[in-house]
């Protein structure tokens, strides 16, 4: 079973004691946390019981082999804990990969999935349904009220009043089913909207074959995710290679560097595909000076930006069949987009994230100062978005496995780094236990 800190007898209430821990942070502690060295979640053969080898063997027998997992089976989970098949507890800082924005078994949803699961699960998009039309304008609405794609803030409210007119001011939502199938769809856009643009600056047909507006700038450690269309502008070589030749005209700039831009965008681009925060790459987040030098350049050369999955631009002629999707948008998953989306953008919600993210922040910050010959000196990211970059590229693996030998589960990102993506409404005793598992794991490394 994993370790859970519990209070000492006779300690003062949980209020005052997270009054300590806020303290605790500006005034540093000795040392690194080392009660968590031993392994409490063996992964050797031996420790592998006979139950999980048979469902080993099946999965290896008829799953296509391209993930590489630990040998154990995960059966359910609460909140920020997921439990295995044989009882063992972890605590997850990852989320599904960044996803479970509310956790585990999370009561709100179950109850969600539960009613409308029972009403309406599926219709494909050949009809309408009511969620799809409440989400997209909650989605529009709440990008307006935050300041998103360029309004300024708090213009406008989600209507709840049917016979209103929507107010999105022309942004329109695409559902997809999955990060790379959004990007398919917003490339595709891209594409009609530098025909459309290339169409009105030379007074031709847009559907001319002399059109050369249609080469697409992507960045260094990007990923876009992995059909022919994402995986072209995910310059990676271990994942482009073995399937090239992929799409003609992108072009390859790096993270940052404003002087770049100017060559690097021209009057034959039709999309720039950017993460404001690069997840998989290693975590490397863009900065706003360098953010801004390529909206302009864009605006100059009628280029569309694209900040992974969400664009600037509506191409007029993606009218009726021009792209499509079977499952995208089905009631059930707009239902619980509708849920969950709401419950995010609520501002307790939100104040508790960002105390949440400060204190795990601040503590990881500590880090490169108790382990300078393994760490590079800073945190990456941004909210709970956090990576560690280490100067050995075979360390992040290591830590990522002494971790969840302990019962912490993270993951690596890019060539160098571990990340740190745990859900949204993580709580302030989850990121303790968690750094103070990483720092007893960095112990173990430090000692070898
Ligand atoms: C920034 C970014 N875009 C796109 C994708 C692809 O998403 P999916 O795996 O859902 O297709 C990922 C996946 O990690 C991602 O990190």
């Amino acid at each position: 079973m994993l370790p859970i800190r519990r209070l000492p007898r006779g300690t003062p209430s949980r209020r005052i004691l997270q009054i300590a821990r806020v303290r605790h942070l500006s005034t540093p502690s000795k040392g690194p946390c080392t009660r968590y060295t031993a392994v409490t979640h063996p992964e050797d053969v031996a420790s592998v019981t006979a139950s999980v080898q048979t469902l080993l063997n099946r999965a290896n027998s008829y799953i296509l082999p391209v993930y590489a997992r630990p040998p154990f089976f995960l059966s359910h989970g609460k909140g920020a804990y997921v439990w295995d098949t044989e009882g063992r507890k972890y605590l997850d800082f990852s989320a599904g990969i960044a996803v479970n924005a509310l956790g585990h078994g999370d009561e709100g949803v179950a109850q969600v999935l539960a009613t409308e699961g029972g009403k309406l699960l599926h219709t494909s998009n050949a009809f309408h349904h009511q969620w799809a039309g409440k989400l997209a304008e909650l989605l529009v609405t709440l990008t307006q009220k935050e300041g998103g794609l360029g309004w300024a803030p708090g213009t406008t409210s989600p209507s709840n009043d049917a016979t209103s007119p929507s107010s999105s001011s022309g942004a329109k939502v695409f559902f997809s089913n999955s990060g790379t199938e959004a990007n398919e769809g917003a490339l595709k856009v891209a594409r009609m909207v530098g025909k459309e643009r290339w169409a009105a600056k030379s007074g031709k047909a847009w559907d001319s074959p002399e059109c050369d507006k249609y080469e697409i700038v992507c960045f260094e450690h990007a990923f876009h995710g992995r059909s022919m269309g994402a995986l072209s502008v995910t310059p990676n070589p271990k994942y482009q290679k073995p399937f090239a030749p992929l799409l003609p005209g992108v072009k390859i700039g790096q993270l940052n560097v404003t002087e770049d831009v100017h060559k690097l965008v021209g009057e034959q681009t039709c999309a720039v595909i950017v993460e404001p925060v690069q997840g998989e790459g290693g975590i490397h987040p863009a900065e706003v000076d360098w953010l801004r030098a390529l909206r302009k350049r864009c605006d100059e050369t009628g280029a569309v930006l694209i900040f992974d999955e969400i664009l600037d631009a509506i191409a007029k002629p993606m009218t009726v069949g021009t792209h499509g999707t079977t499952f995208g948008g089905s009631p059930l998953a707009c239902a619980v987009g509708y849920h969950v989306l709401s419950r995010l953008s609520e501002e307790s919600f939100v104040e508790n994230l960002k105390e949440t993210s400060a204190i795990l922040q601040e503590r990881l910050s500590q880090l490169p100062e108790w382990f300078p010959s393994i760490l590079e000196p800073s945190v990456r990211g941004k909210g709970l978005i956090l990576g560690l970059g280490f100067k050995d590229a075979t360390l992040p693996a290591k830590l990522v496995s002494l971790a969840r030998e302990r019962g912490l589960l993270i993951l690596t990102a890019g060539k160098d780094a571990v990340r740190f993506v745990p859900s949204l409404n993580i709580g302030k005793d989850e990121v303790h236990y968690a750094v103070d598992v990483l720092e007893s794991c960095l112990s173990v490394i430090a000692s070898q």
